[in-house]
């Protein structure tokens, strides 16, 4: 399963290889020392002395690190860069019409942020606020989170596609009392009515007081007076200059939702001094960044990707990096390859799911640009699956770019298990080997350590820098959802193989959490939607195998008793999703179930409903537990899809 990968500037192959190695020994041997120097990749304005304090176990459990250390994140990414590369382009924006593009230095993306700093502190946000962040994919997008660094105030970045009620929640979930927005956005040629969406959620958000907004499309919009003021207007009357705030290590620095497999979506919170320690050296290392090159990671800030690979690890190494605010099917299937040949992109960082998509559309769109610029490519979300591998591999990259596929989490903060960016030996579909200070492990359904090639449950058995700190507002929570299925160790919900050489092949979700298209949704948020809706009285949602998502949403759902099946309420339902969650969460098949198999105490066996969406209906295990085992029957007579 090994792919040769000829690099005909690399003299000496194996060197490179050794040294990460001999890191990961030495990590591993001495994680204080190791971290003790390579915190130093970012500029610390008060040295740590104290480097790592942590432990997983319940009696003292803590995670610190670099704790008695300050320093800013906004200066990092932009202050320390002024002398050197000012003039340098920091980020190229490509909006989503190919060609509409903006090249922002270090030195006008450093004022911009100053001003827009002052444009927060005169709207009363002081050090320790949240403040919630709905945007585009917009150079703004990342002027406020560095604003937000600089002043100390907690970002909370809520995806666009999200509903005005999912934005709703995640504004009271903080408390945050200021969002910034834009009229509107753009995708694919269409609009997203994002003013709109924030003015319906703030119908339930009584807290907000100010609502700032960018003219992004000239759209029409209504303001609200006394609220509501544009992003221009703010910025022209803001002072161009602004001192960082000092911050302690453990000081917050942005909260980001994410599904888990109970309950509603969790602020995951990441702290300054370690998330940025991670974001950095993970960029540094994992994409072999160097001085000049152009970088393309195609994800939306709206999740933790953008957040550590489009803003902070590139902006804090000096790199120039590029925010894309399209589609990659727009105007057509070559948007991608177009825009890399015209922004010479040298290192491109996606999704399977995008690739997959491509990949149904023909080597032709690829093969009308030559990406010549190209020297690495990445992919992150998912599992790649060895077919989309070899055509990212063979066709988009010309069979001369090694790929890193980069397995990490929300949680995480950052990249923790992927190839060496030299490696001369890629295995199609597996992540390979955790980073230096990683230490993942396998484990079975009782938490015993599996060793050697073997499969089990992914754990991570000490304390990394980008790890997450808490749940926002429910500690508890954080230490109940990771660290109690197996004590005294991060789970991370996944399940993995190891092979004989030690590499790790992610195999999915073990928890109740489904992966579209590369993005997390709880099975728990989707069933409360569905039962939301007057006319459903219970409903179970499980992940199904899906060509290009990766996986598919699968809802079965029982109505009330006075309720007919239809593909009109089909159709009613789905929409209902839509405007609950948002479209990212719109079940691909939903089928009306009269019953759900369930034990005599009321638990929903799972496990079949995973079976029958799967289509894998002659191997659904001892049904006779079930307080109705004919339900069963009904339901794969009825399966859809
Ligand atoms: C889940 C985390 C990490 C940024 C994007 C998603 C899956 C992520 C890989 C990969 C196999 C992967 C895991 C993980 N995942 N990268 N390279 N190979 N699976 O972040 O929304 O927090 O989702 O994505 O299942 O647990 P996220």
């Amino acid at each position: 399963m090994s792919v040769a990968i000829h690099r005909p500037d690399d003299q000496s192959a194996d060197a490179p290889a050794d040294a990460l190695d001999r890191a990961r020994t030495a990590a591993a041997a001495d994680p204080d020392g190791y971290w003790r120097d390579h915190g130093r990749c970012v500029d610390w304005i008060v040295p740590y002395r104290e480097v790592k304090d942590t432990s997983f176990d319940a009696a003292d459990f803590r995670i610190r690190w670099f704790a008695d250390g300050q320093l800013n994140v906004s200066a990092n990414c932009l202050d320390r860069h002024l002398a050197t590369r000012g003039d340098q382009v920091a980020i190229v924006w490509e909006g989503d019409e190919p060609g509409e593009t903006l090249r922002v230095t270090y030195r006008d993306l450093h004022e911009r942020v100053c001003r827009f700093a002052n444009v927060l502190k005169a709207q009363g946000v002081a050090k320790g606020d949240r403040v919630t962040l709905y945007l585009p994919m917009i150079v703004e997008a990342a002027v406020a989170m560095l604003a937000c660094a600089r002043i100390g105030a907690v970002h909370s970045v809520v995806f666009g596609g999200f509903s005005p009620d999912s934005l709703a929640g995640r504004i009271r979930d903080c408390g945050s009392r200021i969002v910034i927005t834009a009229d509107e956005g753009c995708r694919g040629g269409k609009r997203i009515p994002l003013k709109a969406n924030v003015d319906a959620a703030l119908a339930n958000c009584p807290d907000v007081a100010s609502v700032l907004v960018v003219r992004r499309t000239g759209g029409d919009v209504a303001m609200t007076a006394g609220r509501d003021l544009w992003y221009d207007e703010a910025m022209a009357q803001a002072a161009p200059d602004c001192t960082p705030e000092l911050m302690n290590a453990e000081d917050p620095l942005f909260i980001l939702y994410t599904s888990g497999s109970t309950g509603s979506p969790k602020g995951v919170l990441h702290t300054t001094g370690g998330y940025l320690v991670w974001a950095t050296k993970t960029f540094r290392d994992v994409f072999d960044y160097r001085d000049g090159e152009v970088f393309w990671c195609t994800a939306d800030v709206g999740w933790v990707t953008g957040h550590s690979y489009v803003v902070y690890g590139p902006l804090a190494s000096g790199a120039t990096t590029v925010m894309f605010d399209g589609v990659p099917n727009y105007p057509d299937h070559g948007r991608f390859w177009e825009t890399i040949d015209r922004l010479g992109v040298n290192i491109f960082y996606t999704a399977p799911t995008a690739i997959r998509a491509l990949m149904r559309e023909g080597d032709d769109w690829v093969k009308r640009s030559s990406r010549a610029s190209l020297r690495l490519l990445g992919s992150v979300g998912e599992p790649i699956n060895p077919e989309a591998w070899r055509w990212y591999h063979d066709v988009a990259g010309d069979g001369r770019c090694p790929i890193v596929d980069t397995w990490w989490q929300t949680e995480t903060g950052g990249i923790m298990i992927a190839p060496s960016p030299h490696a001369t030996d890629a295995k199609p579909g597996s992540a390979t080997k955790p980073l230096p200070g990683v230490q993942p492990q396998l484990v079975d359904a009782e938490g015993q350590v599996l060793e050697g090639a073997t499969e089990g449950n992914l754990v991570i058995a000490d304390s990394w820098p980008g790890q997450m700190r808490t749940v926002w507002g429910d500690h508890e929570r954080f230490v109940q959802t990771y660290f109690t299925t197996y004590p005294g160790k991060y789970f991370t919900g996944d399940g993995a193989r190891r092979d004989a050489d030690g590499d790790y092949w992610i195999t999915g979700r073990v928890d109740d959490v489904i992966n579209v298209s590369g993005h997390r949704m709880g099975t728990a948020e989707v069933e409360s939607a569905l039962v939301a809706h007057a006319k459903v009285s219970e409903a179970a949602v499980v992940g199904m195998p899906h060509d290009v998502k990766g996986q598919g949403i699968y809802a079965y759902v029982t109505l009330n008793a006075d309720t007919a099946p239809s593909d009109e309420l089909r159709d009613e339902l789905r929409r209902w999703v839509r405007k609950e969650i948002g479209p990212i969460a719109v079940p691909d098949a939903l089928q009306f179930a009269p019953g759900l198999p369930k034990t005599r105490s009321g638990k929903i066996m799972r496990r079949i409903l995973r079976k029958i969406a799967e289509g894998d209906t002659s191997s659904l295990g001892d049904t006779s537990t079930l307080a109705d085992p004919s339900v069963v029957d009904a339901l794969v007579r009825d399966r859809v899809g």
